[in-house]
């Protein structure tokens, strides 16, 4: 993939920016824009200068309004089923990235951006931000893992609560429930963002990188098998210079100076 139209793919430092761009549509995911995701996170997989990256959406109005209703309108099951595997690739690509992912959600945060703010690392809120799965108003359910990974953030009764009735909640109420992390004005979001993203930047990048294997590989497994992997992920970290630096540093009262190695 040559040209991005959708998406745009910005790097500053070690930390990254995707935003997705289509505000006309209030930043809708199509295929194309799925797929142009897509090549954006195989560019994050391979780019190790890269520690942190912020995901957002483009215009003032909108994070993402959802997978695109015009797109989806004509679409048989087969197509459909096709679009929402599409749809599962992206989210997963997000939780599989070495690095980790903050959604910056600068407004209407809603079915399928909703789910793509779950499958994010963290999230932090606009205060004009707006979350909910409303896919049963179309008449369908969230086909972007908003059945499953909802439960697993917020708890199933609360989850089932916006999966069934499809209401819109705000910032506020999406902080009440555990669904971000913060909320911050709208003019500070970025700025809050990225500052978060350079301070984990700011770590040892082996340990973020196996921290966060860790947690989402763990997350699917019992606690004692869990804990297993996470004593071996904990070994990996002594196969590094960074833990020799890091500990050392400590050690001498200096600030450590990693280099990801
Ligand atoms: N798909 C395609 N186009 C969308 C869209 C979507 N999900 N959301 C908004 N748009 C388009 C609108 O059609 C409109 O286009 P035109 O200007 O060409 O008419 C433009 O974006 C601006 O939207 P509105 O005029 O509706 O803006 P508003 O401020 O009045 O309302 C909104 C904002 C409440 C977010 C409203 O746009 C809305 O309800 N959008 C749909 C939300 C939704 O149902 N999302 C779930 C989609 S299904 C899904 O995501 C399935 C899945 O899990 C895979």
């Amino acid at each position: 993939m040559t040209e991005l139209k959708n998406v745009r793919f910005e790097k500053d430092g070690a930390i990254a920016q995707i935003t997705i761009d289509r505000p006309k549509a209030l930043n809708a995911l199509n295929y194309e824009t799925l797929q142009e995701l897509l090549y954006c996170f195989g560019l994050l997989e391979k780019a190790r200068e890269i520690t942190a990256v912020v995901l957002t959406g483009g215009g003032e109005k909108a994070f993402v309004a959802g997978a695109d209703i015009a797109y989806m309108q004509e679409l048989d099951a087969m197509a459909a089923a096709d679009f929402a595997g599409l749809g599962h690739t992206v989210m997963t690509a997000i939780e599989k990235l070495p690095q980790p992912v903050i959604a910056a959600v600068n407004g209407f945060a809603l079915g399928g951006g909703c789910e793509l703010s779950l499958a994010c690392d963290i999230r932090i809120a606009s205060e004009n931000a707006k979350f909910g799965q409303p896919e049963v108003n179309l008449g369908v359910i969230p086909g972007f893992g908003g059945t499953q990974r909802l439960p697993r953030l917020i708890g199933k009764g609360l989850a089932s609560e916006l999966l069934y009735t499809g209401d819109i909640i705000d910032a506020a109420e999406a902080l009440r429930i555990g669904l971000v992390n913060r909320v911050v004005p709208a003019d500070q979001l970025m700025a809050t963002c990225r500052e978060m993203a350079k301070k984990i930047a700011s770590k040892g990048p082996i340990a973020i990188r196996l921290c966060k294997k860790t947690v989402n590989t763990g997350v699917e497994m019992d606690l004692d098998r869990a804990n297993s992997y996470e004593a071996i992920q904990f070994g990996q970290c002594f196969a590094s210079k960074d833990q020799k630096e890091g500990m050392q540093a400590f050690l001498e009262k200096r600030a450590a100076d990693f280099q990801g190695k």
